[in-house]
């Protein structure tokens, strides 16, 4: 198994950023990389108005906070990987951004280090190919909010070898997280049955149930945090239904999604960021 200490996590949008803070509470030094100075900055105050509200709730102390900031060095060059044993990519989700990243970092990467992506979507086998190394290419699939959600699903691709999985799940677990293996097929697990499930209930609100009621059943019927037209209002409508069509793609049509969900997308109901989908905002 490979021991895992120098960690670099590429791109410091919401999950890398997320991503990087949990790492360096956990004791780790990060590296954290992105295209600009300023989005580093940016990343750098997201991290630490995330810290500091666990200063206030009295999670941790103010000097705890220090050491964990202290933590986390930027930079903006790919050559921060050189001495990485555990690199996870953040970026966005395009199939040949990642594809390229993974050849550059096949490149100047230590021949051991793990190369690991975030995706939510794409297959772990295809970005694995673009290395010489496929067999240390791993998917971690972190959930969002990351600080808050307990679990990592870690995507076990074509090649994927038991060594890498294992350090995986070991690194996981050392930042205080469960870690879950997943088969790569399109969605892994979560997306997959979640989606699946979120088609399903808007097929309940077109036989005229309400959205209310479909949230209330599923809730206090069936103990669900959250109902299910809720949750696609925070998602995003057009995300559901782009990733229903990714499963489609995979798995056929009883993943087409439902005629009320492109309907609310012409519309522009999106959900909360549109300020309407389901429910008014
Ligand atoms: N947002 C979610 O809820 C969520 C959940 C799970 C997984 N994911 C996955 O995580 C990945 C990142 O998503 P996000 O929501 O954090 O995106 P984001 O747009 O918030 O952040 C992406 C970051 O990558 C940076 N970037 C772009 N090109 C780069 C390059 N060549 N090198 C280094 N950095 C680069 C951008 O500047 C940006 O800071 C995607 O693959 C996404 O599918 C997202």
């Amino acid at each position: 198994m490979i021991k895992i200490s120098r960690v670099v996590v590429l791109g410091t949008g919401t999950m890398g950023s997320g991503i990087i803070q949990v790492i360096a509470q956990s004791g780790y030094r990060v590296k954290m990389q992105d295209i600009s100075d300023y989005l580093l900055s940016r990343a750098q105050q997201r991290i630490e108005k995330s810290l500091s509200k666990l200063v206030e709730k009295k999670k941790i102390s103010v000097e705890e906070k220090d050491n964990i900031l202290s933590r986390i060095v930027p930079g903006t060059s790919l050559d921060v990987v050189s001495d990485a044993d555990l690199i996870i990519e953040a970026v966005p989700e395009q199939l040949d951004l990642k594809v390229g990243i993974f050849g550059e970092l096949d490149k100047l990467a230590p021949k051991h280090a793990i190369l690991a992506s975030n995706t939510s979507s794409l297959p772990i086998t295809a970005i694995a190919a673009a290395t010489k190394r496929p067999q240390q290419v791993i998917g971690m699939h972190f959930m969002n909010p990351v600080p808050v959600m307990r679990g990592v699903e870690l995507i076990r691709g074509r090649v994927t070898s038991q060594e890498t999985i294992d350090s995986a799940v070991e690194f996981t677990c050392s930042i205080n997280k469960i870690p879950v293996v997943a088969q790569d097929y399109a969605g892994f697990i979560t997306s997959r049955v979640l989606n699946a499930y979120l088609n399903e209930a808007a097929y309940t609100v077109m036989d005229g149930n309400t959205p209310k009621d479909v949230d209330d059943a599923m809730v206090y019927c069936t103990n669900m945090p959250q109902g299910p037209c809720a949750l696609m209002d925070l998602v995003g409508i057009d995300v559901i239904v782009y990733v229903l069509g990714i499963l489609e793609n995979e798995f056929g049509p009883k993943f087409k999604a439902a005629p009320l969900l492109r309907q609310m997308m012409r519309a522009g109901h999106l959900g909360r960021k549109s300020g309407r989908g389901f429910y008014e905002y």
